[in-house]
């Protein structure tokens, strides 16, 4: 569906003279007009055409209009159905909007009523699909991928563009390790699905463990399965992480708060492919594929001697850090336009609008509890407003995490400002490289090469 197509409407009306009349009526404003008088007869319309509309009378003889309703709104969830009921049948109107019905019109209406109706829906409709555009093109990732991964990868940064790519060059790689490290929330569990369900091994299990949310006593018998009758409590054999991911990948999400003494053994297990059931004297053998994630600073744990050099090594094959939200402001304009129609649809509040103040509120805002705490953060916002216009009351921020200079100036990391000064250059230069590269006091060919190097196109700003 694009926003240039003409607007597609289907009336079903059991009143033939009614249905022509509207059908006129829509042809000459503009609109592509269906009529049918039955039920299946707007089932074999429904079925051949698109229908953006329907009107949909809710009194038609030997069946309910409203399990119409329910019966379309479950199989065209983007249509939009406005309802006609008779004089005095507000009941019927209130179990309809209840189902998802648009409007409703009473009989007898004038042009008027419905040529308000429609123009009202019409902005819906157009905004839905802008909504929908938007969100394809900041979204990173193939429809399909984002099905398999059941969650979605938005972003227009340079640096996001940068960890996908490193993201997908992993999954090339389907027996190296990768370790992703990011402060909570950057979506490190994301990149752990995008890599397994990019590469070959897709069809193959990944199981995502959080060793710190399982009982240290445990924690050995989750990981290496246990024979039954190994200790109180082991009723049957069972299978461990490590033998369920064979041929898979198996995620460990806070590795840092691993146990020294497991340490050692998934270091074993990595290397030799073997694995021994708690109680049994049995090797198995199994291939698997470990993504490892902490938000912690890992180098330092093992300094500090609370995390093995070798099986940091081990583990380290490859490496994706995911920088904070704060360091990418670009992404949360595109992530908050996202997570809004998202909850918007999700909580069936239509045409809700941002202010521009929680925008620019928002893009100065540091978020340490970065995409997790914006998501949360639109979820409560949308669930409590009270108009359709969402201002920044509506937005849990903590004003005094709101710096008014440049929050990158707390930021060290040389790259990540050539980064943002870059595309700041190229922003205020309306794209022109030749002036780009003035204003920064570099040639042409410079500006173009560190473009390359960090992948900054020049066509990655965002429109509302
Ligand atoms: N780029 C993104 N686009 C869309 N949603 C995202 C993005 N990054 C993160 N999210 C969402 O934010 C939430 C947190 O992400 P995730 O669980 O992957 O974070 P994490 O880095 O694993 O955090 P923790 O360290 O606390 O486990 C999830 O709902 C995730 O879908
Ligand atoms: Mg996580």
């Amino acid at each position: 569906m694009d926003t240039q197509h003409k607007i597609k409407i289907l009336i079903l009306d059991d009143e033939k003279q009614f249905t022509e009349e509207l059908y006129e009526f829509f042809q000459n404003s503009g609109f592509e007009a269906f009529e049918a008088n039955t039920a299946n007869g707007s089932k074999k319309i429904l079925k051949k055409h698109e229908i953006d509309l329907m009107i949909l009378d809710v009194r038609l003889p030997g069946v309910n209009g409203l399990d119409i309703l329910k019966e379309v709104k479950i199989q065209f969830p983007l249509m939009e159905v406005i309802i006609v009921s008779a004089h005095g049948d507000m009941d019927t109107v209130i179990k309809a909007m209840r189902n998802g019905a648009f409007d409703y019109l009473r009989k007898p209406f004038r042009h008027i009523d419905i040529q308000i109706a429609i123009e009202r829906t019409q902005k819906y409709i157009l905004m839905q699909r802008k909504l929908k555009r938007m969100e394809e093109k900041n979204s990173l990732i193939s429809k399909n991928l984002e099905k398999q991964i059941d969650r979605q990868f938005i972003g227009v940064s340079p640096q996001i563009m940068e960890v996908l790519e490193q993201a997908l060059t992993a999954a090339n790689y389907p027996d190296a390790n990768v370790l992703i490290t990011g402060e909570s929330g950057t979506g490190k569990e994301n990149i752990a699905r995008i890599i397994h369900y990019s590469g070959t091994k897709k069809n193959n299990i990944f199981c995502a463990v959080n060793s710190s949310a399982i009982t240290e006593s445990l924690l050995e018998s989750e990981f290496f399965g246990h024979k039954k009758g190994s200790f109180t409590g082991a009723i049957v054999d069972k299978m461990g992480f490590f033998e369920v991911c064979n041929q898979g990948t198996l995620f460990l999400d806070e590795i840092a708060d691993m146990p020294l003494n497991l340490q050692a053994k998934i270091l074993r297990a990595t290397e030799e492919k073997v694995i021994t059931r708690v109680g049994d004297t049995n090797t198995i053998h199994t291939d698997f594929r470990i993504i490892s994630a902490t938000n912690y600073d890992i180098e330092k744990c093992v300094e500090k001697k609370k995390f093995r050099l070798d099986l940091f090594h081990r583990l380290n094959t490859l490496h994706i850090h995911i920088p904070s939200l704060r360091e990418r402001p670009e992404d949360i304009k595109p992530l908050l336009i996202h997570f809004v129609d998202y909850f918007a649809t999700r909580f069936k509040k239509p045409n809700i609008r941002i202010t521009k103040e929680v925008f620019d509120i928002l893009e100065k805002y540091d978020f340490p509890g970065n995409v997790r705490e914006l998501r949360n953060m639109t979820e409560r916002a949308i669930i409590l407003c009270k108009s359709n216009l969402l201002g920044i009351n509506d937005f849990h921020v903590k004003l005094q995490k709101i710096s008014s200079s440049d929050n990158l100036v707390k930021s060290f990391n040389l790259k990540v400002h050539e980064i943002k000064l870059i595309s700041d250059a190229l922003k205020s230069a309306q794209y022109n490289q030749q002036v780009a590269a003035n204003t920064l006091g570099i040639t042409r060919d410079a500006l173009h090469r560190k473009m390359k190097k960090y992948n900054i196109s020049i066509n990655k700003g965002v429109e509302v």
